[in-house]
């Protein structure tokens, strides 16, 4: 059945139907698949080009120092530089941790943020505590809380020692809660 105030194709069983009507629906579906296809290209594409930027951060141990450069019991501050892959870009940051070695030769590894809001922390030796400058806090050798605003201890970073040398896997937490969540 054809309108009659339509042009119409003939087509070749003799049928009559709306000129153009066959030809956009053509139009339609080709459009359509080449949607689909281009899609698919597209999707996996993107995802590989912004993967790396929603990736969290990937850490990695990091040399920082020898075992017998610490003296039992003396919190020293030990700088290094590590390697920081953060989407498609790779800086060297500039890190600085807090080691003590134990009378049993184990080494822990302070976070250097503070736990209050993330300020430095510097060691007072004489007085042979953590002390910071932001706020107050103090903390004691072992990174206890002992005054001031600070809602936890000092986190502890992973570390190891391997043939005299220490290696630490630098993290950061969140600041001003009573237990550490990592960033
Ligand atoms: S940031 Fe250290 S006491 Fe506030």
């Amino acid at each position: 059945m054809t309108c009659p105030d339509q042009p119409h194709d003939q087509d070749p069983s003799g049928f009559s139907t709306p000129i153009g009507s066959r030809r956009k629906f053509f139009r339609w579906v080709t459009g359509a698949a080449a949607a689909v296809i281009g899609a698919g290209l597209a999707i996996p594409l993107i995802g590989y080009i912004l993967s790396p930027a929603f990736k969290r951060r990937e850490q990695s141990w990091v040399e920082i120092g020898a075992v017998a450069d610490l003296a039992p019991g003396q919190p020293k501050q030990l700088d290094y530089l590590q390697a920081v892959q953060d989407g498609w870009l790779t800086t060297k940051l500039h890190k600085a941790v807090w080691a003590i070695k134990q009378a049993d030769g184990q080494v822990i590894v302070f976070s250097p943020l503070c736990t209050h809001l993330g300020c430095g922390y510097s060691w007072d030796d004489p007085d042979r505590k953590f002390k910071c400058p932001c706020h107050g806090s103090v903390y004691d050798v072992t990174g206890k809380v002992i005054g001031g605003p600070a809602p936890r201890h000092l986190d502890v970073l992973p570390s190891k020692v391997e043939n005299g040398k220490l290696f630490v896997m630098y993290k950061e937490f969140k600041a001003g809660l009573p237990t550490a969540v990592e960033l």
